[in-house]
């Protein structure tokens, strides 16, 4: 079954990259010439789904605009390679492809931001991302995973293998033993410490959900950081159905970090066709 609906929280406070995000969203930081959350989008609409969920906050008018065909063709100087791109930019989401943008008052954390979508979301299955988690992948991590859930018809989350002592920044796993890159999560635990870390998996923005986590997510409370965390609702469902913990390919970018968000702006950069070459020699003269 395909699933169509996805769900991108986009109202958090992005402290972790102030003073840029005080009145911008980090989703909208650009990677190279493109905000982080047109990466998301696209790598949505790649693996097959037609319904966007945008959960929004306070700042977040931008996102909505930048969606929008808001760009003026009918301006008389306008030339026609400059028609051709306010063209392109008007149809980012094609045409069967919908968005919908709900509002999260408060952002009360991860869980609650997902719970907002609950009535658009009904009783199908659906996908998050996290468009602060910017993947570099051959085949986008969404599309992997909708081919595997077509398989197993469970929930899935990404994981990734992380330095251990970066745990207070991630969901934590534990699975059955296995050295394959789907394995059966058994345990999962929100920003533990190095010590009480399960594994050094780390939980990545992606993941796809059989309808009953939105259940289990009106049942939790306030949790790590103070947060309705979906980390403690994953804990909760795996007691009554299995969920897997994928091991994806490719490179992930921690975007919602300065460091993180830099490397992936000079990686990005290094592979543009049009001045990556130049960008190169610009970086040997600098550092070698
Ligand atoms: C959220 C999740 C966390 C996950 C992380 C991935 O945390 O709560 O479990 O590992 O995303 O980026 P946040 O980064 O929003 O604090």
């Amino acid at each position: 079954m395909q699933i169509k609906k996805v769900v991108f929280p986009v109202a958090g406070h992005g402290s972790r990259f102030l003073p840029a995000t005080k009145a911008t969203p980090k989703e909208m930081l650009p990677i190279v010439d493109k905000p982080l959350i047109q990466y998301a989008v696209e790598e949505a609409i790649d693996a097959g789904f037609s319904e966007l969920i945008f959960v929004t906050g306070k700042t977040k008018r931008s996102i909505k605009e930048h969606f929008d065909a808001s760009l003026n063709l009918d301006i008389s100087n306008i030339t026609e390679p400059k028609k051709k791109l306010f063209d392109e930019m008007n149809h980012i989401i094609p045409e069967q492809v919908s968005c919908i943008y709900i509002n999260q008052e408060e952002p009360l954390g991860l869980g609650h931001a997902i719970l907002q979508a609950k009535p658009i979301i009904g009783d199908e299955p659906f996908a998050v991302v996290l468009a602060d988690d910017l993947i570099d992948s051959k085949k986008g991590v969404l599309k992997q995973m909708a081919e595997q859930y077509v398989d197993r018809n469970s929930s899935i989350i990404s994981v990734q293998k992380i330095d251990k002592k970066d745990s207070i920044l991630y969901g934590m796993i534990d699975t059955e033993d296995s050295n394959v890159n789907m394995r059966k999560l058994t345990g999962i635990v929100e920003k533990p410490s190095q010590e009480d870390s399960p594994s050094n998996f780390g939980v990545v923005g992606r993941y796809i959900f059989s309808n009953e986590i939105l259940s289990f997510l009106e049942t939790i409370s306030f949790g790590a950081g103070n947060e309705i965390q979906l980390t403690d609702a994953i804990k909760k469902i795996i007691a009554t159905q299995s969920v897997f913990a994928y091991e994806f390919e490719g490179t992930r970018y921690d975007c919602g970090d300065k460091l993180g968000y830099m490397k992936a702006n000079v990686e990005y950069a290094l592979k543009d066709k049009k001045f990556g070459r130049a960008f190169l020699a610009y970086l040997k003269e600098k550092v070698l």
